[in-house]
This record gives structure tokens, sequence and C-alpha cells, in this order.
């Protein structure tokens, strides 16, 4: 196999892009890719990694040659926390586990799911009610986590996480800063060495899987019928075996569920939530999409369709601050993306944060404008300038049931108060696994109905 060359970072060793990649890893990716657009080859540690910007290539990677790619292995410290569930897992143990989920994720199953969202929506409304007469200052990032936990958690698993909220949010920042760590190390002492960070990690890890094994005691002893997912993989039987899933595996499909269920899509609608506090003018012809379709009563999944700008804001904040912002892949064997050879072996890396402001595909990438979703032109653009799911096999499955639950809450909160941004300077991205922000996001609610 011959291909084009691909251009190799100047003066790379193997230290030095790791010292980049840790002091800021997306200032470091952009600069490489203004510096050699499109696709770069350069060394981290041991690794062989080629950076990929331009969404033809990406394609290849995640759709075209999908057979010769699996997660790359920073995914392996990400299994320290999720096991062998569908984020993390490969080959036929991930195809008959994904086969046996899917049904759950399926758009109709998620549509009926409406009423459900919209309870613990009205929930968090009445929260915030008091909130505003105590003054009204709170945190929409604590806010978006609590609200989304406790969302997959009633409509996934029958259960109740509101008391656990707090603590799972502390938790999992902690989980996710360690994990970001190991993978930037790139040498780690194996968790079960008792180092204090690998004992700690256990630690903190343990408070989340004793609410994950909690939940799955409690459903043994109460009996199924919930009809939910958790029934679903207790229920399911492999079709070539005929057995159930061994419980190691259900407490991996559902850890992976509870946290990539909740942490993307706060994550999503927290930078929602300051955009709008930055731009009026796209607040208030939100605000008056509301007013039209939904006016002061109770949203219903028939006013959905009609809120399309509300839809084009989610895409938008998406696009700035995709909360997943890389995507990487280990190449199993030697093929060509594009006119490209990679070689067997070969980390690829794709930022979704980095091709969605890319000036060559997007016009004016850095200005928040809902108004592009609306035209001819990103309509017609390659699907793959925007991957905020990534794309594939391996494609979110929770995309529909993110997209719902942003949807209501994004309208019930419009509908129901104004909120300002309180920070005195602008909030800071975070980009561990996902592009958090640093200390919060503040705001100040006045309630309106
Ligand atoms: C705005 C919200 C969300 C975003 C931006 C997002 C993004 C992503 C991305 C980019 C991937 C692919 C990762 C990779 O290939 O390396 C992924 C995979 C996945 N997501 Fe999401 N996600 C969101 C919400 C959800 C929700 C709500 C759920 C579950 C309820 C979920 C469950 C999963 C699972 C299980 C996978 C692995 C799929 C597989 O490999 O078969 N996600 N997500």
């Amino acid at each position: 196999m011959k291909g084009k060359r691909i251009p190799r970072l100047k003066g790379n060793t193997i230290f030095s892009s790791g010292n980049g990649l840790r002091k800021n890893p997306l200032n470091f990716l952009i600069e490489k890719d203004k510096a050699y657009p499109g696709i770069l080859h350069w060394k981290f540690l041991h690794l062989d990694v080629v950076q990929l910007t331009d969404p033809k290539l990406v394609r290849f990677v995640l759709q075209t040659n999908q057979k010769y790619y699996v997660k790359s292995t920073m995914y392996n410290q990400l299994k320290l926390l999720l096991g062998q569930g569908l984020v993390t897992s490969e080959g036929k143990l991930w195809k008959s586990q994904r086969k046996m989920i899917q049904p759950s994720f399926h758009k109709q199953h998620i549509n009926n799911l409406f009423d459900e969202m919209l309870s613990c929506t009205n929930e968090l409304i009445m929260d915030w009610k008091e909130a505003a007469q105590k003054g009204g200052k709170i945190d929409f990032a604590d806010e978006m986590m609590k609200i989304t936990l406790q969302i997959i958690g009633k409509t996934m698993l029958s259960a109740d996480f509101r008391t656990e909220a707090k603590s799972v949010g502390v938790t999992l920042t902690y989980l996710l800063k360690a994990l970001e760590k190991r993978v930037l190390r790139g040498v780690n002492f194996p968790i079960w060495v008792p180092t204090a960070a690998n004992l700690e990690f256990k630690r903190k890890r343990k408070v989340l899987d004793d609410i994950v094994y909690k939940v799955i005691g409690d459903r043994r002893e109460r009996g199924h019928a919930k009809g939910d997912l958790l029934d679903m993989l207790m229920e399911s039987r492999y079709e070539d075996t005929g057995e159930a899933m061994p419980d190691n595996l259900l407490r991996d499909e559902l850890m992976t569920v509870f946290l990539a269920g909740h942490e993307t899509t706060a994550t999503a609608l927290t930078w929602t939530f300051y955009l709008l506090s930055k731009h009026p003018d796209v607040y208030q012809k939100l605000k008056k999409e509301v007013k039209e379709v939904v006016g002061d009563g109770e949203l219903t999944f028939q006013h959905l369709h009609q809120l399309k700008y509300t839809k084009a804001c989610l895409n938008e904040s998406m696009r700035l601050f995709p909360p997943v912002w890389v995507i990487g892949r280990g190449a199993t064997e030697d093929n060509m993306v594009g006119d490209y050879f990679i070689k067997k072996g070969t980390t690829v890396l794709m930022s979704p944060y980095i091709v969605h402001r890319h000036p060559d595909y997007w016009k004016n990438p850095e200005v928040f404008e809902p108004e592009r979703w609306e035209t001819e032109e990103v309509k017609e653009m390659d699907k793959y300038a925007y991957f905020p799911f990534a794309a594939g096999p391996r494609m979110c499955i929770g995309n529909n049931f993110a997209l719902l639950e942003a949807d209501i809450i994004l309208t019930k909160v419009i509908q129901q108060f104004d909120f300002k941004y309180l920070g005195e300077s602008e909030p800071v991205m975070d980009p561990t696994l996902t592009l958090r922000v640093k200390e919060g996001m503040p705001m100040q609610i006045r309630s309106l109905i």
C-alpha cells in the first residue's frame, strides 16, 4: 500500500507533545492544525498519532474503513470505570451487547419517555421557583447534572437519584480528572498497585458501584415488570448460548448508561444556557418561539416538532462546545484514509471541537448563530463537518434520548425563567473526557410565570 506522505510535526520529541497536551489539549491540537491543516502525524510517548480535521478523512475512519479501527488506547483508562460496557467494548462482545441494548434506544421507545422526562423537569422547575424566591443564585452546571441524572435514573432504571446527585457529581468530577491524568501521563502504575492515587480512585469508584449494585439488588428483590432498560437487560438472553447477561457485564452496561447518559447532555445544556445569556438577540428570538408555540400552558410532545429554533440553538451550541471534544481510534490494519497510508497501530484523533470551528468548513465559525441551521449551505455541507455524536456503527446510541431531554429542559426553562450569567469572567473550558466548564456556571434566575 502506497499513499501520500502524512506531514510530520517539526521539532516533535516524544515528550514535547505530552507537555503541550497536558498544558492545554485544545490549544495544542488547534495550533497544530493551523500549521498543518487537514492531517498531521506526531509522536506522543510511544504512540504514533495522526490528527485529522478534514471531514472527508474523518468519514474514512468512522465509517468507510471502520472495520480497520477499534477505540484507541486512551479508552483503556476509561475501562477502569466503565469496564466492558458499550462505550469501551469491542468485537463480538460489543456487537452482541449493542444488539441487545438497541431496542431500548429506538426512536419510538424514546419518544414514549416524554412524560417521565417532563415530570422530572417540572420537579426541577418547582425547586428553581423556590430558589428564585430566595435570591435566585444557582449553578447551572450542577443543576444540569442533577436533572439529567434524575432523568436517566427514572427513565432507564426506574430509580430516583435525587439524594445521591451531589455525591455523584463530586465523585464523577474526581474520577474524570484522575482518568484524564492517566491518559496524559501515558505510563501509569496498574490500578491494583496500592499507590495513594490508585486507592483513592478505587474508593471513589466504589461510591458509584454501590449505587449501581443497589439498583440491581432492589430490582432482584422487588421483581421485574417496569419495562425499562434494566428489566430488558436482566431478561434478555444471548442468541447463541441462551444465557442471561452475567452480573459484571450488567454492572458495566448500567454504569455506562448511567454516566454517558447524563454527563454529556448536562454539559451541552450548560453551554447552551451560557451562550443564550451572552446573546440577547438569540435569547429573545427563542423566547418568542416558545411563547408562540407553547404559550403559558404545559409543553406537549406535539409542540416539539414546531420548536425549530430551539433545536437550532442546541445544534449550534454543540457545534461550538461539543460535549465529546475528541474521539480516538486505533488502526488494527494498514489502510488508506483518502490518499494517505495509515499504518497498523496508529492512533487517529478526530476532534469535533476543531472541525466544528474550522474556517474551511464554517462561515463565521466562532460566532453563535443558530440561524445558520436553517440555511441551504449547512443542509448541504459535508455531514462529517458536524459530528457531536460521532458517526458510523459506534455512533452514540443515546442521541435521540439526549435531544429529546435537551429540548424539554431548554423549553421549560425558557418558558418559566429569565436568567443572567453572574461570573466575573468568561467561563473556562475544562476538556477532560467531556468539555466541562471549569468552575461552575453561576446564574441569576427570575421567575416569569
Ligand atoms: C448531548 C449528549 C451526548 C453526546 C454529545 C454524546 C456523544 C457521544 C459520542 C461522540 C459517542 C462516540 C464515542 C466514541 O466513539 O469514541 C457516544 C457513544 C455513546 N453514547 Fe453518547 N452522547 C450523548 C448522550 C448520550 C446519552 C443520553 C446516552 C444514554 C442514555 C449515551 C450513551 C452512549 C453510549 C452507550 C455510547 C457507546 C455506543 C457504542 O459504542 O456502541 N450518550 N456518545
